[in-house]
């Protein structure tokens, strides 16, 4: 699948664009990576992916990504995080946060757990309003 994304994305701004929290949009293909935008407030859900590694950047706000065995990461403006496939993972913000996230074309964000926050790669590729 070959799509035409523009050729300049100002992330924080796509990203405040958004109207839904937890529903990623995807900006840009990086090879076989996506690179997303999403707003995020409360947790999603626990869940993991099995094959793929997940990069989280924050634009604002703060964000921690809660693991099972380890204390959770907490993320400020800048920061970078990836979270290891296979390792189950909550992200949560408390109050609202603005990300940009890297992760390969196959990963579904919600990974095996079907919620009512997991959003389809069709929903995710519609273009930011
Ligand atoms: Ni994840």
């Amino acid at each position: 699948m070959h799509i035409n994304f523009p050729t300049q994305i100002e992330l924080l701004s796509a990203a405040q664009s958004l109207t839904e929290h937890w529903s990623p949009r995807v900006v840009a293909q990086v090879n076989d990576q996506y690179v997303k935008v999403a707003k995020l407030l409360g947790q999603l859900a626990w869940h993991d992916h099995s094959g793929e590694d997940e990069l989280f950047l924050v634009l604002s706000g703060r964000l921690r990504i809660e693991y099972r065995d380890q204390p959770p990461v907490e993320l400020a403006v800048g920061s970078i995080h990836v979270v290891p496939r296979g390792v189950q993972h909550n992200p949560v913000a408390e109050q609202e946060c603005l990300i940009a996230l890297i992760e390969p074309i196959a990963t579904r964000h919600t990974g095996d757990v079907a919620t009512d926050r997991t959003r389809g790669i069709n929903e995710q590729l519609r273009a930011i309003a």
